[in-house]
């Protein structure tokens, strides 16, 4: 079911045009991801959801009614703002139960909600401090307690952990998807950090200058990104970026002679590898795409590996244990599926069908996997 849709939502100050024709919906107890570069759009859209601001053309429906004019309580929403604007005078308990407060709940009934937000969140023992006696992360869960006991529809966040250190936020994303599977609250949060995106979302909206670049869930955009933007912003490690050209027997990486089986014309497009798909075979014998290995990042558990093709480079992602030297001679393969391909001008995905019409090595028995061969 269909909890929150965004018909055509266009949102403008003045010349400034901060949300244009954003549609999405989002499934009842889906948690949905607003991800995107700082000024995209990511808060107005969650700010018109929230009925902060009036969208200047366009429809929002929640819960299958058109909300137009609705305060947020009216709305059924509640929102987790980034700066967590705690009331610095009032204890943790009266904190999360300000806005039932102010509209009148009673005693018994607000005891009881209280209660359970405080043990859903580990809050218990701390309900008669005052915000300036806790650390960050709990005050983090003060702010989501103040949302979560109002039992709204919809629960909004715009960046509620970016004031956290690495292992706090780590921690505390965990702690909210876990909550929001386990009470089956609809969420949709906001964010610029792709790993937040990746790790909790049910679906992530990636929006780029006012307007919806990609809707789908993490895998779909992590393993067919629908642009070059798409593919730059999710991902761990960088992606590698190669122009392309027409060889003899198709596309090649421009500036090499090694043919590519990828049945494009290659002039005009990119190529893009993430680490983790290129596979290096160290030794001379090497009958992959030939490259030198120009520096070595170690990480631990793997290692990032910067291979010169010609006066390019491409990175790869080895195990720990198996990390080549830097000016060793190594090869290059992956498989035909991890190429992405885009258009240059447009940055649009090129779709690859695989494997036709281009030649492939009879003897190679490594053909089935690798794309390229030198
Ligand atoms: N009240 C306003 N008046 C005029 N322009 C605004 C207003 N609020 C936002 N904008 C502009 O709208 C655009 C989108 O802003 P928004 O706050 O939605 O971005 P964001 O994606 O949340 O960015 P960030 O990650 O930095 O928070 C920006 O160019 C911003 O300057
Ligand atoms: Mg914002």
């Amino acid at each position: 079911m269909k909890n929150v849709v965004v018909r055509s939502v266009t949102k403008t100050w003045g010349e400034t045009s901060a949300v244009a024709d954003v549609s999405f919906e989002v499934e009842q107890g889906h948690l949905v991801v607003l991800l995107g570069p700082s000024g995209c759009g990511k808060s107005t859209t969650l700010r018109m959801i929230a009925g902060l601001e009036e969208p200047t053309a366009g429809a929002i429906e929640i819960g299958g009614k058109d909300v137009r004019g609705l305060t947020g309580a009216a709305r059924g929403v509640a929102m987790v703002f980034q700066s967590y604007a705690l009331f610095p005078h009032l204890t943790v308990a009266d904190n999360i139960t300000f806005g039932l407060s102010v509209r009148g709940t009673p005693k018994a009934e607000m005891a009881r909600r209280l209660d359970k937000v405080a043990s859903l969140l580990g809050l218990g023992a701390l309900l008669v401090r005052k915000p300036s006696q806790l650390s960050g992360g709990q005050q983090q869960r003060v702010a989501l307690g103040r949302a979560l006991i109002a039992e709204a529809l919809v629960c909004l966040l715009d960046e509620p952990l970016s004031n956290l250190d690495a292992q706090l936020r780590q921690d505390l994303r965990r702690e909210i998807r876990a909550l929001q599977q386990r009470l089956g609250i609809t969420m949709i949060y906001v964010t610029h950090d792709q790993t937040e995106a990746m790790s909790m979302a049910d679906r992530i909206i990636l929006m780029r200058g006012g307007r919806i670049e990609q809707n789908g869930p993490p895998a779909a955009l992590y393993e067919r990104p629908a642009s070059l933007f798409v593919a730059r912003f999710v991902g761990g490690a960088p992606m590698s970026f190669l122009d392309l050209d027409d060889g003899p027997q198709g596309a090649v990486i421009a500036g090499t002679s090694a043919p590519l089986m990828l049945p494009v014309t290659g002039r005009g497009c990119v190529l893009g590898l993430r680490p983790e798909d290129v596979a290096v075979d160290i030794g001379e014998n090497a009958t992959r795409l030939h490259a030198r290995v120009t520096a070595v990042e170690y990480l631990g558990a793997d290692a990032l590996v910067t291979c010169a093709v010609g006066d390019r480079s491409i990175m790869a992602r080895t195990p720990g244990g198996a990390v080549p030297q830097v000016g060793a001679s190594v090869g290059l393969t992956w498989n035909p599926t991890a190429a992405h391909v885009f258009d240059k001008t447009s940055g649009e995905r090129v779709s690859v069908a695989s494997g036709g019409g281009m030649p492939q090595p009879a003897s190679d028995s490594e053909t089935q996997k690798g794309s390229l061969y030198a």
